[in-house]
C-alpha cells in the first residue's frame, strides 16, 4: 500500500471491526492480511505507477517486482496476480503489450502468473499488479512490531528516486542507470525467504517514504533508531548527483517531514547524504529488525545467494531516530 494520501483518507474510514483481518490500516503496512483459517492467510496489495524508465518492457519488470515486494514484506509467499494498467489512445498499444510482457516475466520469475487485469484509457501510461500472498497466520511479519536491541538489515542500495531523477533530466546516459536498474528490478523473494530462516521481529520494504520514513513507521511511536549514515549502501553515483541538487520533490518532502518528526543528524552527516537517506526509492529493499546475534549471519546468508545486505544500525527505547 504505502500511498500517504491514501493512509489518510483510511484513516479517517470506520475502523475494521472484522477478527479475521489480521492486518488492516492502522499500522501503515505493507500488505492487507486476512486470516482464512488458523494455519492460512491471505496476503493482499497492490502498487501501480506512472513510467520511470524509457524500456517498456523494463517499467513492466520493476513495476511488478515493486508490487510483488510488499507481499515479500509481509513474510509471505505470491501466488496469484492481476494487472492494472492505464494507456492513452495516443501512443502504440504494442507499447502497453511490451510493458505487459515486462511485468508477466518477472511474475514467472517470482513463480506466479498474472491471471488477468484491467485496463483504463488515461493520458499517461500507469502499470502495476494486485498481488495475493500466502504465509501462515502466526508467521506474517509486520512492519512495526521490533523489539529494542534489534539490528536493522538493509537488502538493496539506496538512490533510486535520484538516479531516475538524474535520468530524465539528462544528467547521467543509459549506463549510469544500469545498477538502478538492475536494483529496482531485483525481486525481495530470496530477501524475504532467508529471512524467514530467522527470528525477523518486523520488516517493510523501503519505497516512497524513503529509508528514514519507513523507519520511522517500524520505530512507531514505542521505539527509537540509531542509523550508521555511512553503513547505509548507496548507489554510485548517487551521493554526487544528490550534492548537486538532483533528487525527486518527493524526497525534500520526506526530508522535511523526517526533520518536522524530530529525526537528529548528527552534524557529520553532510546534507547530500541526508536527503539520500530520505530518497524516495521504487522498488527498495526490504529494512529488516532481526535479533543482533542474527545480523550478521542474515547479511552473510543473503551474500552467499548473490544479494547485497548491511546491518545499517539497531532499534532501541529511546523513541529517537538519530542518525549519526
Ligand atoms: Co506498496
Ligand atoms: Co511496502
Amino acid at each position: 500500500m504505502d500511498a500517504g494520501v491514501l493512509a489518510q483518507v483510511l484513516r479517517d474510514l470506520p475502523p475494521i471491526d472484522d477478527p479475521n483481518v489480521l492486518v488492516g490500516t492502522s499500522t501503515a503496512d505493507d500488505a492487507g492480511v486476512y486470516r482464512l483459517s488458523s494455519d492460512l492467510a491471505l496476503v493482499q496489495t497492490v502498487d501501480f505507477f506512472t513510467p520511470i524508465v524509457d524500456d517498456p518492457e523494463t517499467y513492466g519488470r520493476i513495476a511488478a517486482a515493486n508490487a510483488l515486494s510488499d507481499v515479500y514484506a509481509m513474510g509471505a509467499r505470491p501466488v496469484t496476480a492481476l494487472a492494472i494498467a492505464a494507456f492513452p489512445d495516443s501512443l502504440d498499444p504494442q507499447i502497453l503489450g511490451r510493458i505487459l510482457a515486462g511485468g508477466a516475466a518477472k511474475a514467472r520469475e517470482a513463480g506466479i502468473a498474472v491471471m488477468g487485469g484491467h485496463t483504463v484509457k488515461d493520458d499517461e501510461p500507469k502499470y502495476g499488479l494486485a498481488v495475493t500472498g500466502i504465509a501462515h497466520p502466526d508467521r506474517i511479519v509486520r512492519n512495526d512490531t521490533g523489539e529494542p536491541g534489534d539490528a536493522l538489515v538493509l537488502t538493496k542500495a539506496i538512490g533510486t528516486g535520484v538516479m531516475t531523477t538524474a535520468r530524465r533530466a539528462d544528467r547521467i546516459g543509459e549506463a549510469e542507470m544500469e545498477e538502478a536498474i538492475a536494483s529496482m528490478e531485483q525481486l525481495n523473494r530470496v530477501a524475504a525467504e532467508v529471512m524467514a530462516t530467522y527470528h525477523a521481529h518486523a520488516a517493510t520494504d523501503v519505497t516512497g517514504f524513503g529509508l528514514i520514513g519507513h523507519l520511522r513507521e517500524m520505530a512507531g511511536a514505542r521505539l527509537g533508531a540509531k542509523i550508521d549514515a555511512r553503513a547505509v549502501p548507496l548507489l554510485k553515483g548517487a551521493l554526487d548527483l544528490a550534492s548537486e541538487g538532483v533528487a525527486p520533490g518527493g524526497s525534500r518532502t520526506n526530508l522535511a517531514n523526517a526533520l518536522a518528526a524530530g529525526v537528529e543528524f548528527s552534524e557529520s552527516v553532510p546534507d547530500a547524504l541526508r536527503l539520500l537517506l530520505c530518497d524516495a526509492q521504487t522498488s527498495g529493499g526490504l529494512l529488516v529488525a532481526l535479533p543482533a546475534a542474527e545480523a550478521a549471519p542474515y547479511v552473510r546468508d543473503l551474500e552467499a545467494r548473490g544479494i547485497q545486505a548491511s546491518v545499517i544500525g539497531a532499534l532501541d527505547e529511546t523513541s529517537r531516530i538519530c542518525v549519526n
